[in-house]
């Protein structure tokens, strides 16, 4: 059990679509224990890719459980959406790109199939939050990064924001 470190943009890794995994193995369970362990100690992180982690594999995890509630992680190896539908648009952010937030439109409803660290088939149907944090995380996976969802305009802005911000503090702010 480790937290690792979490790549963030620019960092190309996070822009490499991420192979499938074939063997469920320790390597791979490892991993899994590794991207909970990251997942709960960033504050308020809700999901993970294995690629932000920089493990170009096809592996996502969440856990959207109130505060009050106890945690529910779900893992989702080689997740696929199946089924779309809907809209829905919320304000996200992400541990990969630092210190933004931005509207995202999403679909509402979704349905995605998948295998789970035991090995089962999982098909998961999911709506709002649940639903958005699927298609945030399965995008990772893709190379895709919820800043791809916004307007050039405030995508460069964003840029520009981030050039300044880590000259400031000469390095990445920790989230
Ligand atoms: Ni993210």
């Amino acid at each position: 059990m480790a937290i690792r470190t979490i790549l963030t943009y620019p960092d190309t890794v996070l822009r490499e679509r991420a192979e499938p995994v074939t063997n469920i193995d320790g390597k791979i369970q490892q991993l899994i224990d590794d991207m909970a362990d990251t997942m709960y100690h960033g504050p308020n992180a809700i999901g993970l890719a294995s690629n932000q982690v920089g493990e170009p594999c096809r592996i996502i995890m969440f856990d959207i459980s109130a505060k009050d509630e106890p945690s529910d992680l779900v893992v989702v190896i080689n997740p696929e959406i199946i089924e779309a539908n809907g809209q829905i648009v919320n304000e996200e952010g992400c541990l990969s790109v630092i210190d933004y937030r931005a509207d995202v439109k999403r679909a509402e409803y979704v349905t995605v199939k998948g295998i789970d660290r035991e090995e089962n088939p999982v098909t998961l149907k999911k709506e709002g939050l649940g639903a958005i944090v699927l298609q945030h995380e399965i995008d990772h996976l893709n190379g895709i990064l919820f800043i791809d969802h916004i307007s050039k305009l405030k995508r460069e802005l964003y840029k520009m924001r981030l050039k300044k911000l880590l000259k400031r503090k000469g390095g990445a702010p920790v989230m």
